[in-house]
């Protein structure tokens, strides 16, 4: 069994992706936030998993935050630590903390769109295609190993809007499989790529 702490800082939707996985070498160790309203947190704690807040406006810095966070989330013993919407540029010293157990979600295919507006951003360049990427994290933003990528059309009059809910549904499939794979033990990282992730919906497939 593999200790999973997540972090957010709103709905959660992809939280809740993992959650109702129910991967079977997954515990759900805590979800935490920086956000104490964060939409996410209630629906975790109505479902019995363990929820902490730790505001960030009530720290000084970004570092003085981070610092506070790490003995919070490894109080939780955590084999892999996922950001599902975690809206918070990291320090160094926590990415280097966390290296290699450390996953974020990311709504565009990287190298392209780092940072925030993706899908306007996407749309404006006039892409056909638009997608998500799953990262092992490291100290640049939104860089990092690649586990895994999903692409989706961009289609005539598009809005953000319409393209963020076609990303999404796939970023609800392939962010339970990575974890899984990482469960599993099947993700290598040599340097900059990462093998041994399965396509999403592998687990069910396997089952079916
Ligand atoms: C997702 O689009 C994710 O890729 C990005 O933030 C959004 C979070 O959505 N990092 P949710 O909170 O998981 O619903």
């Amino acid at each position: 069994m593999k200790n999973v702490v997540i972090l957010i800082s709103g709905r959660g939707s992809n939280m809740q992706a993992i959650v109702e996985a129910r991967l079977p070498e997954v515990r759900i160790a805590a979800v935490l936030s920086n956000r104490p309203d964060a939409a996410g947190l209630a629906w975790a704690q109505a479902r019995g998993i363990e929820t902490a807040a730790l505001n960030h406006k009530d720290f000084d810095s970004r570092e003085a935050f981070d610092r506070a966070m790490m003995p919070l989330i490894d109080g939780y013993r955590p084999d892999l630590v996922v950001l599902a919407g975690f809206m918070r540029i990291l320090t160094p010293a926590f990415c280097t903390h966390y290296e290699g157990r450390l996953m974020n979600i990311h709504p565009s295919l990287l190298p392209a769109f780092p940072g925030l507006h993706t899908h306007e951003r996407a749309l404006a360049a006039g892409c056909r295609v638009a997608g998500c990427t799953i990262h092992f994290v490291t100290a640049e933003l939104d860089c990092g190993p690649v586990i895994a990528q999903g692409a989706v059309p961009v289609l005539d009059g598009d809005t953000a809007d319409d393209l963020a809910a076609r990303v999404l549904a796939v970023e609800h499939k392939l962010y339970p499989q990575a974890v899984a794979d990482f469960a599993a033990g099947r993700l290598k990282i040599r340097q900059n790529r990462v093998t041994g992730s399965l396509p999403p919906d592998a687990g069910a497939q396997l089952l079916a």
